[in-house]
């Protein structure tokens, strides 16, 4: 029952960002670029009391992206079966309508970066642990430098972006 009324009031609150999404678009529209957002949905995967997952989502909800948000009981057994291994993994697990993941505190400008062309065989991004001063980690202005990983479907990462600065993540 609880279920229930926290769905439909999900349900609301996306459609009320469909809305506020298509006004900003159609107010925006002349100066916009030619990147789309119009059709960019996560899931996210997170525990229900993780604050610092919601503030990842509230940075992606601010760049355009819908999400909708789950609470597994069991997330290990979330991330294990969508293949993220221990090394690569944060509190959240995002993952797009074409099945690509994004694990952890990734910033959006990456994820866009990603999606506009996804190397051929990859399973996403991941910023493992949780840096501080990541999206959603913010402390002042404490910064702690890390990589965001290019993550692939056989096992193998590599580094996608060396993040030095909060600056570079904007
Ligand atoms: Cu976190
Ligand atoms: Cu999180």
């Amino acid at each position: 029952m609880r279920r229930d009324i926290f769905s439909t009031r999900l349900g609301l609150r996306r459609h009320f960002y469909t809305s506020l999404l298509s006004l900003l678009a159609w107010a925006f529209a002349p100066m916009s670029s030619a990147q789309s957002i119009d059709d960019v949905t996560l899931n996210v995967y997170k525990s229900e009391t993780c604050g610092c997952c919601q503030g990842w989502i509230d940075h992606m909800t601010a760049h355009g992206y819908e999400s909708t948000v789950f609470h597994p009981s069991d997330l290990n057994a979330v991330k294990d079966e969508l293949g993220i291994k221990p090394e690569w993994q944060s509190c959240h697990t995002a993952v797009s309508k074409d099945g690509y993941l994004f694990e952890g505190h990734i910033p959006e400008k990456f994820i866009a970066q990603f999606l506009a062309s996804p190397p051929a065989d990859a399973l996403g991004l991941a910023v493992p642990g949780m840096p501080i001063g990541g999206p959603g980690m913010e402390m002042g202005n404490r910064f702690t430098p890390y990589d965001i990983l290019l993550i692939f479907k056989d096992g193998r990462s590599e580094v996608y972006a060396s993040i030095a600065s909060a600056d570079e993540q904007h």
